[in-house]
């Protein structure tokens, strides 16, 4: 079993995942020899920050080992990429590997025979999401609960509409026109309740939470100028907010997707939903794992 994609599970396996990982976080005590000897290995193709070392200290603190792994200061430049990973997956017992294009992430399950996790792809992030949903579970308990996604529709949106629905929660999305969510996931929104348009106003309305990310994600660089253009009126400000939540999955570009008032603010979670991510992946972790050894 791989997490590739939140697509390929349905709602009461992500509320079991975030169940034990708020038993986790609760108590990790009890699990500080779960993944006794394991080896994660980590592959990034891509920067990060929260995800490395929440997958490590994590890995730490259950008792296992995660080996990070720099695309470009290993032969996965040379070698072909499933080569280099049947390779890595007879030293590893999980491996997570943070990718440019979707098909890479399924390449690399296709290749391993140990569980792969997706952790960002362009097109899902789904470890992310499973944070974010626990974190909301934490503040409100409970998954009734209205989420508005304000800015690009990326990765993180896409993962967001699946997870959000799936759990059973409503959500709407405001994007400027030309950087709507993937069409298969609006495609599945739309036959659950998927609310989609380009007013901020409108999609915030009655929000108990909005939601935004960065507008210029890792490999959009070369377009930022445009990408502030274009995402301008985009940015979540506190009358924007009227008292909901705010989250962000970070890093954030302050002055742009929200101001400095929004990401200080008491009503921001934003840190909660970087330290549910270490939990969060415990428990997917061990989840795959067990899996593995049914
Ligand atoms: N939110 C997140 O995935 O952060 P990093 O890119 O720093 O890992
Ligand atoms: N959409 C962002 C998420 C970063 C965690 C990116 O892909 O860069």
């Amino acid at each position: 079993m791989d997490l590739l994609t939140l697509a390929h599970y349905d709602g009461d396996w992500i509320k079991n995942v975030i169940k034990e990982s708020e038993k986790i976080k609760s108590d990790i005590d009890s699990y500080r020899n779960a993944l006794d000897g394991k080896i994660l290995s980590m592959l990034f193709m891509k920067p990060s920050t929260r995800t490395r070392v929440s997958f490590e200290a994590g890995m730490a603190q259950l008792g296992g080992h995660a080996i990070y792994l720099d695309w470009r200061t290993t032969n996965f430049t040379k070698g072909t990429l499933a080569d280099e990973i049947k390779c890595i997956d007879r030293y590893s017992d999980i491996i997570m590997a943070r990718v440019f294009e979707h098909e890479q992430i399924t390449e690399i399950a296709d290749a391993a025979e140990k569980p792969v996790i997706n952790a960002l792809c362009n097109l899902y992030h789904p470890c992310q999401i499973l944070a974010d949903l626990q974190t909301i579970h934490e503040k409100l308990g409970s998954y009734k609960f209205k989420l508005a996604y304000v800015g690009d529709g990326n990765n993180v949106c896409n993962s967001l509409i699946l997870g959000c629905l799936k759990v059973g929660a409503e959500i709407s999305v405001a994007t400027p026109c030309g950087y709507e969510p993937n069409l298969n996931v609006l495609e599945y929104g739309f036959e659950h309740g998927l609310h989609l348009t380009t007013d901020i106003e409108q999609a915030c309305s009655g929000a108990d939470i909005v939601y935004t990310d960065t507008w210029v994600s890792m490999g959009d660089e070369s377009q930022k100028e445009k990408r502030i253009n274009d995402f301008a009126g985009y940015t979540v400000t506190k009358d924007l907010l009227k008292g909901a939540f705010f989250m962000h999955c970070l890093p954030a570009i302050r002055g742009y997707e929200m101001t400095d008032e929004v990401l200080d603010s008491e009503k921001s979670i934003v840190f909660d939903q970087a330290e549910n991510r270490m939990h969060a992946q415990k428990a997917v972790m061990l989840e795959l794992l067990n899996d593995k050894m049914q």
